[in-house]
């Protein structure tokens, strides 16, 4: 028995004491643990001597594989030399101020200016307050709605889980706050019945967020926020001229475009950002996750020349940036980020990402593109998005998504391959890390047949199929 040092299991003090995220809590002490002892590339190996093969790099973002020493090396070094510094008012450090320099750079041609935190979340929270400020200080009160999309994900904080458009996020923690809104997400799998080409979808789509807007007044709409791939949500990739179409409405009506790049961003769709080949002409950028490849917790939210000039022209009477954590600009993350951006440049990271990317969906299409559950597969770089469907002819969806999308985790987990789900949708969503050879996307493709096999015989078993 694995122990602390008393003589409790370590699975009986987590089973007792750890809340797990996005879990039910009533469940806890029925589920069978997964206690992670060290990791290696695409590989995780338990406590038990079990290996998992993951294709889902953690929660989409290892990006450099585990187990890379330059970066343990990094934080090591930058631990002994700074520790725990801070970046208020004029306090700086060499590893941050290196990074913001890295990090403007690689990022679209219009940003200026970052603020830095440390989850996906906060980075979208600041965002929030980053387009508040923005039109106060603009002498617009009244401008502040910020509209999100339905099945998008953005978080789980108070005003980020408000952006997020999942209900689970929202249901009991009485969100969204007011001042969020949801338009419709692009899933053309799932779009309206009397839909049938992609340019009338994306017509519509625009159309339906025109109509928001005057509905609620011009005058109160300051942002929409979107994942350039929406990634949670169901790995959904824009269609063709969506994000051209959104962003001409948004300039109609003043309104600044967020992109949230948590996912894409650092290599995962083949680019630094994924936001400017989809013509999203961000205002503001949120990133986190591959920023370190997720070893050490980071984020950053990058500021347009249009949001920048307005936040650094403020009067004196706006009073100071009454905004920051602790950790915003921690020397260590900074350190360990550029020693990242290092590595996924110097192997070429992006690029493979390109490549295997193409090789995973191709291969994947061949393996269980006829099966007669499978309903779509789609996918943009290094993220892929399989939907399954309950009756594949018709595009019919299940009728009890979380219970059958549980057997699939159940049957992924059977094969100890790694994969994500999908909320309100059975979907197995694939993001290797950026490091994948052809070799590890052949032993995923093979995992995962097995995987969609053991699936339809559990459903067959559970008659849930309908
Ligand atoms: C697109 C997107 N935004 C924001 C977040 C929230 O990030 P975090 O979990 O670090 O708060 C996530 C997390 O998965 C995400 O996928």
């Amino acid at each position: 028995m694995l122990t602390n040092g008393s003589n409790r299991s370590l699975e009986d003090i987590d089973k007792s004491g750890l809340v797990h995220a996005f879990s039910a809590l009533y469940s806890q002490k029925d589920r069978d643990l997964v206690i992670w002892d060290h990791a290696e590339g695409l590989w995780l190996t338990t406590v038990d001597g079990d290996r998992y093969l993951d294709a889902a790099a953690g929660l989409w973002c290892t990006n450099i594989g585990y187990g890379r020493k330059e970066l343990a090396e990094a934080a090591a070094e930058q631990m002994v030399r700074t520790s725990s510094v801070h970046c208020f008012a004029q306090f700086s450090n060499e590893p941050v101020i290196r990074l913001t320099d890295r990090l403007l750079d690689l990022a679209p041609e219009n940003m200026r200016r970052i603020v830095y935190g440390n989850s996906g979340s906060d980075a979208n929270d600041t965002q929030v307050k980053l387009v508040r400020r923005y039109n106060n200080v603009r002498g617009l009160p009244q401008k502040k709605k910020i509209i999100s999309r339905l099945s998008a994900y953005h978080g789980s904080t108070i005003a980020s889980g408000s952006l997020t458009g999942i209900p689970l996020v929202h249901r009991t923690f009485d969100l969204p706050i007011e001042g969020v809104l949801h338009t419709h997400m692009h899933d053309f799998h799932r779009r309206p019945s009397h839909i049938d080409t992609m340019d009338a979808y994306v017509r519509w789509l625009a159309e339906e967020l025109e109509a928001l807007i005057l509905h609620e007044g011009p005058d109160t709409v300051a942002a929409f926020i979107a994942e350039p791939v929406t990634g949670a949500g169901g790995v959904l990739v824009p269609p063709e001229g969506y994000f051209r179409a959104i962003r001409a409405v948004l300039d109609r009506y003043d309104v600044l475009m967020i992109a949230d790049e948590v996912i894409t961003g650092f290599g995962r769709t083949g680019a630094w950002f994924a936001s400017p080949e989809f013509g999203m002409g961000a205002d503001l950028i949120s990133v986190s996750k591959g920023i370190t490849s997720g070893y050490f917790p980071m984020s950053a939210c990058l500021i347009s020349e249009r949001v920048a000039d307005v936040l650094y022209g403020e009067k004196a009477d706006d009073g100071l940036f009454g905004h920051g954590f602790t950790a915003s600009g921690h020397s260590v993350a900074a350190a360990v980020a550029l020693a990242n951006i290092d590595i996924l440049e110097k192997e070429g990271l992006l690029a493979n990402a390109t490549r295997m990317g193409e090789v995973l969906l191709r291969r994947v299409r061949e393996a269980v593109g006829g099966h007669e559950l499978v309903g779509d597969i789609r996918g943009k770089g290094m993220i892929i998005g399989v939907e399954f469907d309950a009756d594949r002819a018709n595009g019919r969806p299940f009728a009890d998504p979380t219970a059958v999308g549980s057997l699939l985790s159940k049957s992924a987990l059977e094969e100890k391959l790694l994969v994500r789900g999908g909320h309100g949708r059975v979907l197995a969503a694939m993001a290797p890390a950026l490091i994948a050879t052809e070799a590890d996307i052949e032993e995923i493709v093979h995992r995962f047949v097995r995987v969609v096999d053991r699936f339809a015989d559990k459903l067959t078993v559970s008659g849930l199929k309908g």
